[in-house]
């Protein structure tokens, strides 16, 4: 089946390598597993747990244990709502698998991450793009998507909070939002893959599966546990949905690493600890951020109200693949071009990793800028 080049991953792939200054990364900085139980405590009898364990194939769906720990991150979800997955874009994919069909109608927030419009459309669907607009704070006008979300509308992609915006929909107005979907008998899938990560108050928004009965929502240990090396995710869900999607998910996935789901459900068991470690680790990121964005005046910024990155507009006559390709040939500061994630003359800059580095590169673009 064909589908459209993954702008993102590949420029990952062929730029994150020869990187002196990374500045493309979405995660906090990862945690090693001798840090993990240094956070959790209880480490010897740990590590005689995970020693004896036999290497099964585990509980197929994941265990009561890491299902019950998520659980705790919903207001109304219990263990036979929740699936683990491959990650947060394994989740993404089954999700997609289940509900979208060649001739369905998909609406899709963007800038968003790119599995949210290519695989609907090499699935066969019809998607519309709906992009976000720095005016409106990366908030969607819900006139326009109300227009934009007709009756045949099978599906709503959403981000939030957003990568690359950093935006957070307000509680009320994702009311609206799925106001807007129950009209059309639309699904949401909502990526809340950085939920969790609300720079201020309550870190976790408003979830959507715990607001519609067909909204779908996707979490992981990458961003928000800074886990990415552990590859798990998960997707919650209304049961009659769920079973729909495990019955595709026994054909890719049968159940993940038994260590995954041991990690990730002591991570998340002591979700105060790692959340807290990494909303100060992005505080001081933002901080050096904006600051930067305030003395540069070829740059302007709509400051991110949650997860690790910021959409950075520039001022300059030249592409952001340009820009992007030229200042790391030049400089060794990687950062991810705005046309990677269909907008132009904006910049990705993740701030959540190695606050030396973030200083350092800032200053080396502006005087390259
Ligand atoms: C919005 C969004 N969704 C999903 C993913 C994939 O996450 P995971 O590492 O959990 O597969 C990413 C990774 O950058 C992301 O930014």
């Amino acid at each position: 089946m064909k589908i459209d080049k993954f702008k993102v991953e590949k420029w990952f792939n062929k730029y994150e390598k020869d990187a002196v200054y990374d500045l493309a990364d979405t995660c906090v900085e990862s945690l090693s597993i001798d840090e993990l139980l240094e956070l959790v405590g209880g480490r010897e009898s740990h590590i005689n747990e995970i020693f004896s364990r036999k290497l099964n194939y585990g509980a197929i769906h994941g265990s009561e244990r890491l299902k019950n720990a998520i659980c705790t991150m919903y207001k109304n979800q219990s263990a036979e709502n929740i699936t683990i997955t491959h990650g947060a874009i394994g989740a993404n994919h089954l999700v997609m698998l289940t509900l979208v069909e060649p001739g369905d109608k998909v609406v899709s927030i963007v800038p968003t991450y790119q599995q949210h419009y290519s695989i609907p459309k090499s699935f066969g669907a019809g998607v519309k793009m709906f992009f976000l607009e720095e005016k409106n704070n990366w908030l969607p006008d819900l006139e326009k998507l109300e227009k934009i979300v007709g009756q045949d509308t099978k599906l709503i992609c959403i981000n939030n909070p957003n990568n690359p915006t950093g935006a957070v929909i307000p509680d009320e107005m994702l009311v609206k939002i799925v106001e807007i979907a129950k009209k059309a008998n639309a699904y949401i899938l909502c990526d809340e893959v950085y939920r969790g990560l609300n720079h201020s108050g309550n870190p976790f928004c408003e979830s959507v599966v715990d607001i519609y009965d067909k909204g779908i929502s996707t979490g992981s240990m990458s961003k928000v546990f800074s886990l990415a090396g552990l590859r798990l995710g998960w997707i919650a869900v209304d049961q009659n949905i769920m079973e729909q999607i495990n019955s595709q998910r026994e054909y890719n996935t049968i159940s993940v690493g038994i260590l995954d789901d041991y990690f990730a459900a002591l991570a998340i068991e002591n979700k105060d600890k790692i959340i807290a470690r990494n909303l100060a680790k992005i505080a001081t990121g933002k901080k050096i951020l904006t600051d930067w964005v305030k003395s540069e005046p070829k740059v302007r910024l709509v400051t991110p109200q949650g997860g690790t990155t910021a959409f950075v507009y520039y001022d300059a006559p030249l592409s952001s693949v340009e820009l992007c390709k030229r200042l790391q040939e030049e400089t060794g500061v990687m950062i991810l071009p705005g046309e990677t994630l269909e907008m132009d003359k904006y910049l990705r800059i993740g701030y959540g990793n190695n606050f030396e580095q973030l200083k350092k590169a800032l200053n080396i673009f502006s005087e390259w800028l």
